[in-house]
Formats: C-alpha cells, sequence, structure tokens
C-alpha cells in the first residue's frame, strides 16, 4: 500500500470537528430502495447502513447513478412509487412508515435538503424574501412580520451582502452561487437538526465551489449541524466530510473516516476515484484520468462483484479469485470504523 502514489489532495476535515453526541443524529439500517419499472424491478439502493453524528458530515460519493440522489430522497421521505424497506431513525424517531403528515412537519423543521439546481426549488414569481419567510411561517407559525426580519437575518447570515434589499428580490436576479446560498439560507431558516446537501456546488465555478462549500462548514460548526454531503469529486469530500461512504451500483463499496480513506483505500473502486482525481504535477495536456468500463446494470445485477468487469484488482488475481468475485457478491466487512466489500481488498497480497 504504502508504495502506491496518492492523488495530491489535502484532507483538512476533522481538523475542527466539533463534540458530539454519543448517539449518531441520524440512523441509516439496511436501508433499501426498488422501483418498479416496465422492465423489472430496479433495485437502486440495497442494504445501506450509515450513521451521523451532530456536528459531524458524511460525505457520499460514487458515479452517476450508483443511488446517492435516491439515498438522500429516501432519508427524506420523498419516494413516491417505490419500494422503501429498512429504518431511518432522526433523533430516535423511526421516519420509514411514518405518516406523510408527520413527515411534512419533520421536513424542513428538523431534516432540510439543497439540491444542485436551485431555480428547480425557488419559485419564479415570488421574492426570495417572500420564500424564505413563508417556509418560516409555516413551520414556527409566526408573524409575517417576524418571519421577514428571520428572513433577512439569513440571507445576511448566508453572506448575501445588503440582505434586506436583496430579499424583495426575485430568484432570476441572484447568480447561480448566490442561489445557491438563498437555497442554504431557506433550508437553514428553521434550524434543522439535519442538512442533506445534493450536488451543492456541482453548477458552480470553482472559487464560489470552496465560498459555498466553506459556508455550510462554518454553519454547520456554529450550529452543530449533522450534513449528507452527495457529491461525485472526492476532492470536496476531502475537504469538509469527516466519514465518507463510497457507494457504487447501489451498494455500499467502502466506509471510513476520511484520512482513513485517502491514506489506506481499501476498495478497488475507491482507489479508482482517487486516482482519477488531478494531480498538482499534472501538465495541461494530460487527459483526464477516468476508470475504464461503465456503471453495473441496476436492473439485471450480476450474481458476483458489481465492480468485477472493471476491476483491475480481479484482473491481475488467479482464476480462482477472479472467479469468486464473479460469483460472489463480496458482503461489506468491518475492521473498526473501516467497512470494505471486497474479496480482495487493498492492502493484501494478490494471490
Ligand atoms: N424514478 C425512478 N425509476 C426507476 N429507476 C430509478 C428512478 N430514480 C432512480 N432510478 C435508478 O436509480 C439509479 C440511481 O439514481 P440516483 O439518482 O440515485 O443516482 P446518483 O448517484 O444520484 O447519480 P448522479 O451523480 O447522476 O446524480 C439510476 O441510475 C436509476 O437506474
Ligand atoms: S471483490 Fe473482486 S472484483 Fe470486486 S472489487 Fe474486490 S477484487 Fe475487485
Ligand atoms: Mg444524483
Amino acid at each position: 500500500m504504502a508504495s502506491e502514489p496518492r492523488p495530491d489532495v489535502s484532507v483538512e476535515a476533522n481538523a475542527n470537528a466539533n463534540a458530539t453526541d454519543s448517539e449518531p443524529l441520524l440512523s441509516v439500517r439496511d436501508l433499501t430502495v426498488t422501483f418498479p419499472t416496465p422492465e423489472g424491478p430496479v433495485r437502486a439502493v440495497d442494504r445501506l447502513s450509515f450513521d451521523v453524528g451532530r456536528g459531524r458530515t458524511l460525505g457520499i460519493v460514487g458515479e452517476s447513478g450508483s443511488g446517492k440522489s435516491v439515498t438522500s430522497m429516501a432519508v427524506m421521505g420523498l419516494h413516491t412509487g417505490a419500494e422503501v424497506t429498512g429504518s431511518v431513525t432522526l433523533d430516535g424517531t423511526e421516519l420509514t412508515g411514518l405518516a406523510e403528515r408527520e413527515l411534512n412537519r419533520l421536513r424542513g423543521r428538523r431534516m432540510a435538503m439543497v439540491f444542485q439546481d436551485p431555480l428547480s426549488s425557488l419559485h419564479p414569481y415570488y421574492t426570495v424574501g417572500e420564500q424564505i419567510a413563508e417556509h418560516h411561517r409555516v413551520h414556527f407559525g409566526s408573524r409575517r412580520a417576524a418571519a421577514r426580519r428571520r428572513a433577512v437575518e439569513m440571507l445576511a447570515e448566508v453572506g448575501i451582502p445588503e440582505a434586506a434589499r436583496r430579499a424583495g428580490e426575485y430568484p432570476h436576479q441572484f447568480s447561480g452561487g448566490m442561489r445557491q446560498r438563498v437555497m442554504i439560507a431557506m433550508a437553514l431558516a428553521c434550524e434543522p437538526d439535519l442538512l442533506l446537501a445534493d450536488e451543492p456546488t456541482t453548477a458552480l465555478d470553482v472559487t464560489v465551489q470552496a465560498q459555498i462549500l466553506e459556508l455550510i462548514a462554518r454553519i454547520q460548526q456554529e450550529r452543530s449541524l449533522a450534513v449528507v454531503l452527495i457529491t461525485h469529486d472526492l476532492g470536496v469530500v476531502a475537504r469538509v466530510a469527516h466519514e465518507v461512504l463510497v457507494m457504487y451500483g447501489g451498494l455500499a463499496a467502502e466506509q471510513a473516516p476520511v484520512e482513513t480513506l485517502f491514506a489506506a483505500p481499501a476498495h478497488p473502486y475507491t482507489r479508482g476515484l482517487l486516482d482519477s482525481l488531478p494531480r498538482l504535477d499534472d501538465t495541461d495536456d494530460v487527459p483526464l484520468r477516468a476508470i475504464p468500463g461503465s456503471p453495473p446494470s441496476l436492473l439485471t445485477p450480476a450474481p458476483g462483484c458489481a465492480f468485477a468487469p472493471r476491476c483491475p484488482r480481479a484482473a491481475a488475481a488467479d482464476t480462482d479469485t477472479r472467479e469468486r468475485c464473479t460469483r460472489l457478491r463480496p458482503r461489506l466487512t468491518r475492521s473498526g470504523d473501516h467497512a470494505v466489500a471486497c474479496h480482495l481488498p487493498l492492502g493484501k497480497a494478490t494471490p
């Protein structure tokens, strides 16, 4: 392991981690989401388990289609028409199977979500101040003037200059980065305990992306928020996450504290993601590295390891191991706070 090159990513997370309660705020156990489709059932998330404590950030990473958004929507109870099994508890309250009315009360108030595209979540005909104030009024029953004051306070807190004036403007009058700040203000207006952020910075340029990530990290620290940050970018995870869940084909491939994941990744897929990060010594004409091959079919999943057709580790192994990889699905095996689903994790000699 030690001889394998590491990408040039500095892991800053945990340096300023808050003290956490011993009980996780969010606890997900064996979460499985299956969509009925004309071609057959699609299992988009398969027996996923994770915890997020107060003041902690869990980064969920994986390629497109790996089940990141489906997971976050399932936590929020937003899947209609899908079969959702397993358990999701927020501060001890079981959310799966909860009546829609109860879920509505919790959404926004105890848990909130920020999406990649703020325009899809903001109403074009209302000012941003009205929208944040309305959100506050619905959940706290506050009077209009108080809700409006709170909206301006929130816009100021997320770094929008001249917040009182800008509260009277419409979403289209804001830049992409500022709109994302408005979404964060709206999500945090009701002081939730849990924030789910689904690719909140993907559409933004690098500088604005860094500002938004810093904003989320600051607010998280100040409020001891539990954060689930979904991204396909391990560089983003390195900046802000404390723990990381790597998903592949709807399954957990690897789970570890961020430092462990970057220093000693155990799953060949994680290794591939790390290797595809740009390096400091790259010259301009080096093409972006990508993991060869395509993501697995969720409609007709292979019996063995979902990563087997793309796995360089299996390709280099002996025939028996290769056969095991293609026939037998690896179980997620935990050693302390590091879990990996692989028959031949990195760090073990290749037969
Ligand atoms: N409504 C649906 N009906 C059927 N299948 C669905 C539905 N929603 C999601 N899926 C399946 O679940 C898979 C995972 O989707 P998801 O949106 O969670 O991916 P993701 O990891 O968030 O990807 P991206 O990085 O592109 O956002 C999809 O590839 C698709 O096969
Ligand atoms: S189980 Fe086999 S195919 Fe899957 S990641 Fe591990 S070595 Fe590769
Ligand atoms: Mg997604």
